[in-house]
């Protein structure tokens, strides 16, 4: 036996995940494999291919022929100096583990241990985790963020001390941004760190007759990008980004940021993944612009085909359909709403058997992130099995309004969906099919998002991050036994990912059927397993 491997049929059965990983890459090259999902590089294909085949050869330790992601040296300098220059900072810093630990150094920073955080409840779980390792309280914002709401939730809770801080999340999932200027005029009265989680809005600074004002440009003083998600870069490409002009750019020194990251981060950093974060500043500062414009104006191509297919296009707009002249959505982020054909998770199921995979299914909406270099065949394809999907839809007779899913009553065969003619993509995981949701069933959802995202009365001022430390403190109990008892874990409901209960808050029982029913139709939530919650007694 030779101690080298020569090629991938040695190791064929061998290697269960990377065969895994690796069966996509196979289909894509013949034709059978389109991703409109992170990471933004196309499964490398975005890369210049010497960069493809150098990637491997960029993993490398710190040494003196590289650099030290946590104690920089020339080149990392050089190249985080360039990233402010692009992004229009006054400083900005290469975090290669990912936005989560980007936001936990940035929370080190503002409020810092022991403080406020004023954000909102359906934040990402890696606030809750700052949060908890920081013992920092929040203070949960209203939706619409209404100022006045707000300024009153500052002078009851504010810390005198000056350990507060707000954090937006900006763009959200679906590409929706919050208007930052009331809040940013807030923050700077009141001399408030104005922190904004802009994972998915990294490329923002470089279409801007496009996109919304970027965060680095609304007054906030700490920003969080997330490079993967919308540019060519590895996973889990991060940066933190001291903004210009910010109140408290000197508080946020080098020594301060490197002080946490080494606390938060791992202590072998990937100098590779660091590499693509400068080669994607390169790309989007030299060709941005003209990539986004390309791919929005596709998608808007893609949301005409689709006219008459029964789809509601959230996004892309075209700017002109903006009141304000500013824009509010991502332009490069296709929503569709879907709640008139079965829903997203039945339309994703008919997808992937075609070889197309979005982002994102849910009940009501299916969400897909292009990438900057994705090509125009790849949005062609994408809007034929979407119009040929919505036909089959309407062939088989489901007017949406029968209720359907699993266990639910007047279940019916005309309402499955299925996987297409065949699996001629040679695709393997499409499992069965998977029922059409009836707008009613949709609706009926919706409403219970709602409601499981407002915190109820009887949970104001309870949550206690630091809770989710101790889970050996903590007894899991069947819902019916958990009800009004503190929960040790979040709640997080998947997808799209975002919290709604706290550690220290409870659930009631008037939402134990909401939460059965979820749970029905193939909602996730993250903290109840196996029908249990992890209670403190
Ligand atoms: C809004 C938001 N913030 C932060 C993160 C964390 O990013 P990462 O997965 O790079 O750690 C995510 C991840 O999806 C996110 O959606």
């Amino acid at each position: 036996m030779t101690s080298k491997i020569s090629s991938w049929t040695d190791i064929s059965g061998a290697c269960p995940l990377l065969e895994r990983l690796a069966a996509p890459e196979r289909r894509r090259n013949s034709g059978g494999y389109i991703g409109f999902h992170m990471p933004g590089h196309r499964g490398g294909h975005d890369f210049p291919p010497e960069l493809r085949t150098a990637l491997s050869a960029l993993d490398i330790t710190e040494i003196s022929a590289s650099d030290d992601l946590n104690a920089p040296g020339p080149a990392l300098r050089a190249a985080a100096h360039l990233a402010a220059e692009a992004w229009q900072t006054e400083r900005s810093y290469f975090i290669t583990t990912g936005s989560s630990t980007t936001i936990k150094v940035m929370l080190a920073l503002a409020p810092g241990p022991d403080g406020r955080l004023f954000c909102s409840r359906a934040v990402h779980q890696s606030v809750i985790h700052a949060a908890a390792l920081l013992n920092i309280r929040p203070v949960f914002l209203p939706d619409d963020l209404n100022l006045e709401t707000t300024t009153a939730l500052l002078s009851a809770h504010h810390d005198e001390s000056g350990r507060s801080a707000f954090l937006i999340t900006s763009p959200d999932y679906y590409g929706r941004v919050v208007d930052l200027r009331g809040i940013a005029s807030l923050a700077e009265r009141e001399r408030i760190p104005l922190l904004i989680d802009a994972a998915h809005g990294a490329h923002f600074n470089f279409a801007p007759d496009l996109a919304p004002p970027p965060a680095t440009a609304s007054g906030a003083d700490l920003i969080v990008h997330s490079l993967h998600k919308t540019l060519p870069a590895l996973t889990p490409a991060s940066l933190l980004h001291v903004a210009s002009n910010s109140l408290f750019a000197a508080d946020f020194d080098d020594e301060k940021i490197y002080h946490y990251l080494r606390i938060f981060q791992t202590s072998s950093p990937s100098l590779m993944v660091a590499a693509s974060m400068d080669y994607a500043r390169y790309y989007v500062s030299n060709h941005g612009g003209a990539a986004i414009a390309r791919v929005h104006e596709e998608l808007l191509e893609l949301n005409r085909s689709l006219h008459d297919y029964g789809y509601i296009p959230e996004g892309p707009l075209p700017r002109s359909a903006y009141p304000s002249g500013l824009a509010e959505r991502d332009p490069i982020r296709l929503v569709l709403d879907c709640s008139c054909l079965g829903g997203g998770f039945a339309m994703a199921h008919y997808l992937e058997s075609k070889g197309i995979y979005c982002e994102l299914a849910e009940p009501r909406r299916i969400v897909f992130l292009p990438s900057l270099g994705q090509p125009a065949e790849d949005f062609r394809a994408l809007g034929k099995a979407l119009r040929e999907y919505a036909e089959q839809f309407q062939r088989k007779g489901c007017n949406g309004d029968s209720k359907n899913a699993n266990g639910g009553d007047g279940k019916n065969g005309n309402c499955y969906g299925d996987s297409g003619s065949s699996n001629d993509n040679g695709n393997d995981g499409v499992e069965t099919d998977i029922p059409y949701l009836s707008r009613r069933d949709i609706d009926e959802i919706d409403q219970i998002y709602v409601s499981m995202r407002e915190m109820p009365a009887d949970c104001e001022g309870r949550a206690e991050p630091h809770l989710m430390l101790n889970l050996a403190a903590a007894t899991a109990l069947p819902l019916s036994q958990a009800v009004n008892r503190r929960l040790a874990t979040p709640l997080i409901i998947r997808p799209p990912g975002l919290a709604c209960r706290w550690p220290g808050e409870h659930i009631n029982a008037d939402e134990l059927p909401a939460l059965t029913e979820l749970h029905r139709f193939f909602v996730q939530i993250d903290g109840i397993t196996s029908g249990s919650a992890r209670v403190l007694l």
